[in-house]
């Protein structure tokens, strides 16, 4: 079974995507990781972002693995630097290429052949896996969204205003809903869930709900025997 969690960035996706693939015993996918990676790729190799084929080679060649929860670049751990500001601020160089988005998008179909995925992104229940059995679309408004990360740098000791994270995050929005290929949005047959005012756990409750109601809508019906 495919269960696809997409939303705009600072939704809580990832965290609350994990938890709940972890409870359902699924595997997890976080496909940001992957443009993530190819996007430090580039940066490391000082490829020119204006240089489309070269940015195209890249991405093909480069190797992105999983170690449980770590994400190996041509065998390099990099889980740690592919959350840098510098990578999250040129990735659309990356993402916007349809090229690229193809080929990540053929790997992320290999890695959910044939097991049971949640997998996580802007473009997974529209684009990727367009047949998939669960599609949930999170999302929270700007200003909660904002205010979540502000608390989250704060708790880490790197604490920024709040106007700069709102500006930079109605960038990244305005960035991913604008993209012609991979477009930030929900899929036609997705439960959006709207989480402002909810905590995590019943973000998670709400999921796990939708998840399980469409598990037993695909049982074959019980014989009268
Ligand atoms: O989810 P995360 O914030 O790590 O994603 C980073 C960026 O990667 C997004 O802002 C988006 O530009 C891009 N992305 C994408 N398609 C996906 C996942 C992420 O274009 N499926």
């Amino acid at each position: 079974m495919i269960v696809t969690i997409d939303g705009p960035a600072g939704a809580g996706k990832s965290t609350i995507a994990r938890q709940l693939a972890d409870t359902l015993g699924f595997h997890f996918l976080d496909t940001g990781a992957m443009y993530r990676a190819v996007t430090l790729g580039a940066i490391r190799k000082q490829i020119d972002f204006a240089d489309t084929a070269l940015l195209i080679s890249h991405a093909q060649r480069a190797t992105i693995e999983w170690q449980d929860t770590r994400l190996l670049l041509d065998r390099d751990d990099v889980t740690q630097e592919i959350r840098s500001p510098i990578v999250t601020d040129s990735i659309k160089h990356i993402a916007d290429i349809p090229e690229i988005r193809e080929s990540l998008s053929d790997q992320q179909r290999r890695i959910a052949e044939c097991q049971n995925i949640v997998t996580e992104g802007r473009d997974q229940g529209t684009d990727v896996f367009p047949h998939a059995e669960c599609k949930l679309f999170l999302t929270a408004s700007p200003a909660e969204r904002a205010k979540r990360r502000h608390q989250q740098l704060a708790d880490l000791g790197r604490p920024i205003p709040l106007e700069q994270i709102l500006e930079a995050q109605n960038r990244r929005d305005a960035e991913d809903r604008g993209r012609p290929r991979g477009t930030l949005r929900p899929a036609d047959d997705a439960v959006i869930i709207h989480s402002d005012g909810l905590t995590f756990e019943t973000v998670v409750e709400m999921m796990l709900d939708t998840v399980r109601k469409k598990m037993q809508s695909l049982q074959p019906e019980a014989s009268e025997h």
